[in-house]
């Protein structure tokens, strides 16, 4: 464990169940950056829509944005795939849907975690059903090895392994969002 890579979150240091931290702060915002020129680059003269999920992709979506040197709008849906448990409920239901009209638009799902990419395929699905003019995904993180063949994911910012991982918007029962790294949750 890199406790000092936990100075600044002085709530969490003593927190027995955050175990290793396998991205800090300053690692993530340097992917972000890089992702941003990558996007900037590939949607070079059209007007981007972000569209986060919410609540985990509100950090990532936040310093995304302004990784991005284009005019971009963002969007927000709420769905529901995880309770209170770290395990998938295999249901995923819109909770709250987004206020702009796809027709026509360039969309950037923004995903913080795909584990085993239910939720994803569920709204590439419902968005490409909206007459978009394209719909792509940029996920922070991707579990390895767990999604299902021809999940198409344009942007991915670092392939971690198959554990559950709080911090950096990604929660245990709303808690530990607001860390700046991403740390192993130990039962
Ligand atoms: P999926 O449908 O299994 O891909 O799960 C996607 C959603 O589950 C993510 O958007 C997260 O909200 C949540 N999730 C998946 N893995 C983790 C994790 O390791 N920590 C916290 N939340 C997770
Ligand atoms: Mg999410």
């Amino acid at each position: 464990m890199n406790l000092n890579s936990k100075s600044g979150s002085n709530w969490a240091e003593s927190d027995p169940s955050l175990g290793e931290v396998i991205l800090e702060a300053s690692v993530i915002q340097n992917k972000i950056r890089e992702l941003g020129k990558v996007i900037s680059q590939d949607y070079s003269g059209r007007s981007l829509l972000l569209v986060g999920v919410l609540k985990g992709a509100l950090l990532f979506v936040a310093d995304l944005a302004r990784a991005i040197d284009l005019a971009v709008e963002f969007d927000f849906m709420a769905v529901s795939s995880y309770g209170v448990t770290t395990k998938t409920s295999g249901v995923v239901r819109i909770v709250k849907d987004l206020d702009t009209d796809l027709t026509g638009k360039d969309v950037l799902i923004v995903e913080e975690i795909v584990d085993s990419g239910l939720t994803l395929s569920y709204l590439v699905r419902n968005l490409q059903a909206r007459n978009a003019r394209s719909v792509q995904v940029c996920a922070l993180l991707v579990k390895d090895g767990m999604q299902p063949p021809g999940l198409d994911i344009a942007y991915t910012g670092f392939v971690i392994p198959p554990v559950f991982v709080v911090g950096y918007g990604l929660d245990l029962a709303e808690k530990y969002r607001n860390l700046p790294y991403v740390a192993v949750y130990k039962d």
